[in-house]
């Protein structure tokens, strides 16, 4: 589609104005953690998204200096929220007088998890915070965490660290299927004032400039992400969020069943990337 014919209507060229003329696609950087840990951050695309052809995690679009907070875990800032919840993972809180490592000996235990999520359970879409919550409150008779708090993003992330460099590899038919469908129909329905869908930037125009920033394909390999700009992790459904507030449209909330198959759909298309978690962007 021509969006800048889309945004002409509109009337809004200048909200959201994308330079086609500014295209730089991903760079030929290779993300090689602390020298060590070699990440997959470019395969081709899975069946479900062949008309991207190749698929690219969002570290490939970044500048060098964000490139390289992420390549050494010692200048990550999200280790800082990763080894707090390190420490949390053994700390004994509720009722019933345990900590998670009561229950799970070593979060190295959760290793192989992160490329199979989300993933659907008894009919429902299960995302980690909804697995941490649910052992919070019934096993351990503790309270359940924010959506967005740095404790719930810090042990998704720690979660999901075990797990760097594996390819994520979602399930997409059986049970997952409805759900999958579901993500597919809102990532290409258009919200907002602005008429844009998630494809409308980050499949028809990424490369692309968009304001300040180098549009990526939008993966969430490397979530939570610590963005910069807000200085804290970030989970995915606020990242959601931030993108459709974008195009001024309602948006629904972190945890709503929308946003759970959207992720379900959303990470399926970075089916063959690394879990990169936790990823900085800017
Ligand atoms: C009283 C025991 C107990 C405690 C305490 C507990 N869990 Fe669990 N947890 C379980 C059981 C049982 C399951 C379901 C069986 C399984 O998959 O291991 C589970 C499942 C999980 C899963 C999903 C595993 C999978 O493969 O699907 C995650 C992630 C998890 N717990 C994280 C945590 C975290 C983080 C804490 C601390 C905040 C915690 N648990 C505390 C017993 C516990
Ligand atoms: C108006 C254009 C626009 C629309 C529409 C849009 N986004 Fe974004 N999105 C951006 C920009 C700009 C960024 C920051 C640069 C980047 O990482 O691509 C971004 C970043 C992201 C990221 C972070 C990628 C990373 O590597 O950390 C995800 C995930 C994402 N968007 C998902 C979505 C989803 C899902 C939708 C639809 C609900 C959507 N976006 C709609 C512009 C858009």
């Amino acid at each position: 589609m021509n969006l800048q014919y889309a945004l002409g209507i509109a009337g809004l060229t200048l909200a959201v104005g994308i330079g086609t003329a500014a295209f730089a696609g991903p760079d030929e950087d290779k993300l090689v953690i602390n020298d060590v840990i070699e990440m997959i951050t470019e395969a081709p695309a899975p069946e479900h998204v062949k008309q991207l052809g190749t698929i690219y995690s969002g570290w490939r679009f970044r500048t060098d200096d964000t490139q390289a907070l992420e390549a050494d875990d010692f200048s990550n800032p999200a280790m800082l929220a990763v080894d707090a919840a390190a420490e949390a993972f053994s700390k004994v809180e509720g009722e019933a007088g345990k900590s998670c490592a009561s229950c799970h000996e070593d979060v190295s235990k959760f290793k192989g998890l992160a490329p199979s999520m989300p993933k659907v359970v008894d009919g429902k879409v299960v995302v980690f915070e909804d697995m941490i919550n649910s052992c919070r409150t019934n096993n351990m008779k503790a309270e359940a965490w924010k959506w967005n708090s740095d404790e719930m993003q810090g042990m998704v992330a720690l979660i999901k660290n075990q797990s760097r460099g594996m390819p994520v590899n979602v399930t997409i038919d059986g049970d997952a299927k409805p759900f999958w469908e579901k993500g597919k129909e809102m990532y290409y329905t258009r919200y907002g004032q602005l008429e844009l869908s998630c494809a409308n930037c980050h499949e028809d125009n990424y490369g692309n400039m968009i304001r300040a920033d180098h549009l990526s394909q939008g993966q969430i390999n490397g979530f939570p992400t610590y963005r910069l700009k807000q200085a804290k992790l970030i989970s995915v459904h606020n990242r959601f969020k931030g993108c459709i507030r974008d195009t001024r449209a309602e948006t629904f909330k972190e945890g709503s069943d929308e946003f759970k198959a959207l992720e379900l759909y959303v990470a399926s298309r970075g089916n063959g990337l690394s879990v990169e978690t936790p990823a900085v962007r800017q």
